[in-house]
């Protein structure tokens, strides 16, 4: 389950819907979907797109998105601080990030024009477009892990353009998962 956090009004949104209504008043569409396939750990993108393929075909159906791929990261994932280092700064995009959380969490802050900063904790099941133009960072929570299907209008837009603001500096990637059930 997503939760968001607004540090500036110190609360929480761990409610679906609540959640859902938050983020489309500020145009970002949120879904929960539970399709879960058995895709061993470290099994190459292309097993992991045919596991979901019928999921990323309604999704290019639905959002005009022509490809996909996979993002499969863990802390043993070589050159991965530079990875994320490449993200965790305030930047948009020329086109929308779309990502299908399948195995994981990651934290994705959102600074609106109008509107305090939030983040929003992202897990397996979560779906997040988050529109061209939104300022935007990201980082991976303590385990170091997601496995997420990225999908596109076109690839080439998908290039981080910073604002180099410094807004992302006043605020610690900290998420609340994983959380055990007794
Ligand atoms: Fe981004």
């Amino acid at each position: 389950m997503a939760i968001i956090s607004i540090p500036d009004e110190n609360r929480t949104i761990a409610d679906e819907r609540a959640i859902a209504d938050y983020l489309g008043a500020l145009g970002i569409d949120y879904e929960k979907w539970q399709p879960a396939h058995d895709v061993a750990p470290g099994a190459p993108a292309e097993e992991i797109l045919a596991a979901y393929s019928r999921e990323i075909e309604t999704l290019k159906r639905r959002g005009g998105y022509v490809t996909a791929d996979v993002i499969d990261v863990n802390p043993l994932t070589p050159g991965l601080e530079a990875m994320l280092a490449k993200f965790n700064r305030e930047h948009w995009h020329d086109e929308d990030e779309v990502r299908f959380i399948v195995e994981g969490r990651g934290l994705f802050h959102i600074h609106p024009p109008a509107g305090p900063v939030f983040a929003i904790e992202v897990e397996a099941g979560d779906l997040i477009r988050v529109p061209r133009g939104t300022h935007h960072w990201f980082d991976l929570c303590a385990d170091r892990r997601i496995r997420a299907i990225r999908l596109f209008q076109d690839a080439s837009g998908w290039t981080p353009h910073y604002t180099n603001s410094g807004v992302d500096r006043g605020f610690q990637p900290l998420c609340f998962g994983p959380q055990y059930v007794p």
